[in-house]
């Protein structure tokens, strides 16, 4: 992490801090991942960072976007996504956004329910289009991930249930206002262990079989979601993940037909490891025997620990002195404003500098105005 914290004496704290440098050197490995395999596609997903100086770079460097709302679809295409390479996902689109993605012409509706489909196909008969979609799979597949950021057992929310996908397709491949253009997946994030991919390209193997035997039309698009981890626990030894292991085991494992496109879409692993929340200490308050280290950034400038209790890797940009233990906490008026707890940090004085690292992802966008604070503002370097 190259930070100067000199470049935060004169700024408000809370603030992201994000990493340009690295940005592009993920981005670049990201591309190099594909070996110059025209039919490997990545769609960034917005979600994980929606910051439209990042979305810039991240359309600069090639990507097409992975939208779930209105809003994401419109950023995408203010940033300079190409709007064939922009893709729709999320289980409850409104007819607005699913209106507003028509008259973009987007690349492609992931539809993730029989309803949604016939709703795609009646507002797209009502403005005279055709609408193009891959049908979102629930592959019934466990990414044994973290409970909260799985999503592609049969008990979630997310994608047609996997023993549907026949008659999906037939009934898509079917529609006057619809234009099949092939299946979708995810099964979750935060994956580290590779070997957690090969199930899922197993499942859609055997559903290439199934959707061939019945005479259904052979998908053109095969696009297998995010979900690479990063290492949370040791960013500067691993700051770029490991997208050549990642998009090798879909090469190895996967039975594409000719002319297939294989989609990722990546969020965490391109942006995670470049954003840091740069936070000041505000009191060291001893309390029996915990001491707590009270910073001024909390749950509405980073959820991920409230949330899910995920760990970010903190430290003191500002003391040199010996370590001492202590609890991690925010200013907000609820208990579970907690960053950490039996930290060992040296020690800790009002005013220091705190880094929260990898928070380039589901942290900027996850951010709250709960307590009627500000949204937080960044810098980029
Ligand atoms: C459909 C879909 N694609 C991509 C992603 C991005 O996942 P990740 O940030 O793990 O790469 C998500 C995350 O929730 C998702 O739901």
């Amino acid at each position: 992490m190259h930070i100067d914290t000199a470049t935060f004496e004169s700024v408000r704290t809370p603030i992201y801090h994000y990493d340009i440098q690295l940005l592009r050197k993920t981005l670049a490995a990201l591309d190099a991942a594909r070996h110059g395999e025209a039919n490997i596609h990545y769609h960034y997903a917005v979600k994980a960072n929606a910051r439209p100086e990042l979305l810039r770079i991240i359309s600069g460097a090639g990507l097409g976007a992975d939208c779930v709302s209105g809003g994401e679809v419109s950023a995408a295409i203010a940033a300079g996504f190409p709007r064939e390479e922009i893709s729709f996902a999320g289980v409850g689109k409104a007819d607005w956004e699913i209106d507003l993605a028509l008259r973009e012409r987007i690349g492609c509706f992931n539809v993730e329910s029989l309803p949604e489909l016939e709703v795609i196909n009646e507002r797209a008969a009502a403005l005279g289009m055709t609408a193009p979609v891959c049908l979102r799979i629930n592959p019934d597949v466990d990414a044994h991930t973290h409970e909260k950021i799985t999503t592609g057992r049969s008990e979630n929310k997310f994608g047609i249930p996997v023993e549907d996908t026949v008659e999906a397709v037939r009934i898509a491949a079917g529609m006057a206002n619809v234009r099949y253009r092939g299946l979708h997946f995810h099964i979750g994030s935060n994956v580290l262990n590779m070997d957690e991919f090969i199930p899922l390209c197993g499942r859609i193997n055997e559903l290439q079989r199934l959707l061939e035997a019945e005479g259904l039309p052979t998908a053109e698009i095969i696009n297998v979601g995010g979900g690479l981890g990063v290492s949370y626990e040791e960013p500067d030894a691993y700051p770029v993940p490991d997208f050549d292991g990642y998009v090798d085991v879909y090469r190895q494992h996967l039975e594409l037909r000719p002319g297939q496109q294989l989609y990722f879409e990546p969020g965490r692993s391109v942006v995670a490891q470049c954003g840091t929340l740069i936070s000041r200490v505000l009191y060291v308050k001893p309390v029996r025997r915990r001491n707590f280290l009270i910073l001024d950034a909390g749950f509405t400038e980073l959820i991920r620990p409230a949330f899910y209790n995920a760990y970010h890797k903190i430290e003191n940009l500002s003391s040199k002195e010996a370590e001492e233990t202590y609890d991690v906490v925010g200013p907000i008026c609820e208990s579970s404003d907690v960053f950490q707890t039996d930290v060992r940090l040296p020690g800790g004085h009002r005013g220091d500098f705190i880094a929260l690292r990898t928070a380039g992802a589901y942290g900027e966008t996850m951010a709250s105005g709960y307590n009627l604070r500000p949204l937080p503002d960044a810098i980029l370097s």
